[in-house]
Parts: structure tokens; C-alpha cells; sequence
């Protein structure tokens, strides 16, 4: 009855479970940008009642509280990441998981926000996170501009012969579904890789200062744009 207005109680929620850089100031609301930022957090709050969904593998309680109290509030509860900043986890790799987690803990990869989600991790825990994350089911494909697809699939399969950009399928597969050490990519969000391609370039991203450096250094802004929107209508 006397319940202060959604809005209000959704701004206290994010307030205490998002880092700052996250935020949207007052003077915003109810704008575009607040509406996902309530939707990322619904996504991570609500659903939590449903996070023991068939087939999810036997998780030691502190992983699973260690999932309900962070992990989901960004990544959603089933590694779906309903919001286009946060990468999807559902249907990854668990040793890609398990590396790209202990290289945030251990400083290899920066990250203000995952360095500081990873940093108390012990060895099993990621473990236990790898395992749930890579057994949820991946999200479904993102469309995007038709023609720029175009363009990224060009670059997806054949590379470009003439900067010496190889074929993202000849690692990451013909169906963007990686292998074991690689990630998967199909159905990924565009902007997330599209920044990570970015800082691949920018060698911001240094766990991977080799293979991904060489080749997103040879990407031109549109080919950068038009494979990251190919890789998310990938499934
Ligand atoms: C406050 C939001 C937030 C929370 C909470 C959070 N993450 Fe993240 N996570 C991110 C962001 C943002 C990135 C992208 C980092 C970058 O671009 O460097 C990321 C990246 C990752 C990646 C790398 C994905 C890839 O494709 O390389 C993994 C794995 C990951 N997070 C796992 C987790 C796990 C497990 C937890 C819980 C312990 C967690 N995250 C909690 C925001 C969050
Ligand atoms: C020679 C093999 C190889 C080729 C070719 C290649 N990649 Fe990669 N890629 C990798 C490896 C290895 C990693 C994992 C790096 C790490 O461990 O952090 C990676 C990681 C990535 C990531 C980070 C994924 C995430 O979840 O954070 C993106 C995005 C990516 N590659 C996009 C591309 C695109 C786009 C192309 C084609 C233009 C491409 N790659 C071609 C080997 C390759």
C-alpha cells in the first residue's frame, strides 16, 4: 500500500550491488538506460528461486551461493546475461572459464570489476563455476543489420587476404562454437566483442598479447563492427 515507487526501490537495490561505474545518476530516470539497468538487476535477483533447472550439474552450496549472491546479479542466474555489457556465460567453455577466472584473480587479465569478483576464488570454486556456467543452455542469436553481417561474414570465414586477417572459423570453428582452450563466440553480445577486440588491439586485454593481438591489430573499424554483429547471430 505505502511502498515507495518501483523506481526508487530498484535505484536502492542497484545502489548496494553494482559497482559504481555501473550506475545511472537520478536525473536520468526513468530513462532507456535505467530500464536495462532494472532489467540486469530483475535478471539477477528474481529468477534466483529457479537456479537448480534440469540437467544443472551437483554445485557445493558455496558455489552456489558464491553464483546467487554475485555472479547472477550481472551474468544472470543461468549465464544468459540479459544486458548487451556483460559477456554470456551459458554454453562456454569450462577450461576457458576456468583460465579466464584465474588469470583475473592472478593479474593476468585486467578488469577493475571481475578482479575483484575473482580475487577470494579458490581453485574449486572456479571449478564449480566453470562447470554450471559451460552446462546452461547458450542464449539465442542477436540480429543486427543485415548488410554489415554480411561483411563479418566474409571476414568470419575467409579472413582478409589482403591485411593478413586468418579466418576467425579456422580457430574458433565454422560455427563460432571454439574448442576446449578456445571460446566460443556464436551468439556472444556484439558490443562485448567488439571491445574486446578493441583492447586486444590496444594490448588492454594482456592475457592474450600473441594470436589475438596480431589479428585484431590488422581489423578495421568496420571489419571489427561487422564480425562482432556476424558472431552474435551465430547458434
Ligand atoms: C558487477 C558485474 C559483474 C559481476 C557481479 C560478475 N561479473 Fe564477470 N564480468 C563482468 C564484466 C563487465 C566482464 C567483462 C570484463 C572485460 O571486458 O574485461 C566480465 C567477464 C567475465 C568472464 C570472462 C568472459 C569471457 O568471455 O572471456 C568470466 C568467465 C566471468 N566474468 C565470470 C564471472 C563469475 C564466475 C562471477 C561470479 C563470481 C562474475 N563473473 C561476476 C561483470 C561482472
Ligand atoms: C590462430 C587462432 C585464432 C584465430 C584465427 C582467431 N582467434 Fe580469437 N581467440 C583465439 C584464442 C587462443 C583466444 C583466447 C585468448 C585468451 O585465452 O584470453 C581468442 C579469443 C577471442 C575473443 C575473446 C572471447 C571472449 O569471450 O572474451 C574474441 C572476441 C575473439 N577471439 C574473436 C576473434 C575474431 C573476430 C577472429 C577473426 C577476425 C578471431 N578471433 C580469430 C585464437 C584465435
Amino acid at each position: 500500500m505505502n511502498s515507495p515507487p518501483v523506481s526508487a526501490v530498484s535505484a536502492d537495490l542497484a545502489a548496494r550491488v553494482l559497482p559504481d561505474k555501473y550506475q545511472v545518476t537520478q536525473g536520468e530516470y526513468p530513462t532507456k538506460a535505467f530500464l536495462k539497468l532494472l532489467l540486469t538487476v530483475a535478471a539477477g535477483i528474481l529468477p534466483l528461486q529457479v537456479v537448480a533447472a534440469p540437467l544443472a550439474p551437483a554445485v557445493s552450496s558455496r558455489v552456489a551461493e558464491i553464483i546467487a549472491s554475485r555472479c547472477a546479479l550481472c551474468h544472470g542466474p543461468e549465464g544468459e546475461s540479459a544486458s548487451a555489457i556483460y559477456p554470456r556465460l551459458a554454453a562456454q567453455h569450462p577450461d576457458y572459464i576456468v583460465k579466464q577466472l584465474k588469470d583475473f584473480r592472478d593479474g593476468r587479465r585486467k578488469g577493475e570489476t571481475m578482479t575483484d569478483m575473482a580475487k577470494d576464488l579458490q581453485d574449486t570454486d572456479i571449478a564449480g563455476l566453470a562447470a554450471f556456467f559451460s552446462s546452461r543452455k547458450a542464449g539465442g542469436r542477436q540480429s543486427g543489420d543485415v548488410d554489415l553481417a554480411g561483411v563479418g561474414k566474409y571476414i568470419f570465414h575467409r579472413g582478409n587476404n589482403f591485411s593478413g586477417v586468418a579466418a576467425c572459423a579456422s580457430c574458433h570453428g565454422p560455427k563460432g562454437f571454439g574448442t576446449e582452450l578456445l571460446p566460443r563466440l556464436a551468439g556472444q553480445h556484439p558490443a562485448y566483442i567488439e571491445i574486446q577486440l578493441k583492447e586486444f588491439n590496444k594490448r588492454e586485454r594482456t592475457n592474450d598479447n600473441s594470436i589475438m593481438h596480431s589479428i585484431a591489430s590488422k581489423l578495421t573499424e568496420l571489419e571489427t563492427k561487422a564480425v562482432s554483429v556476424y558472431i552474435g547471430g551465430l547458434q
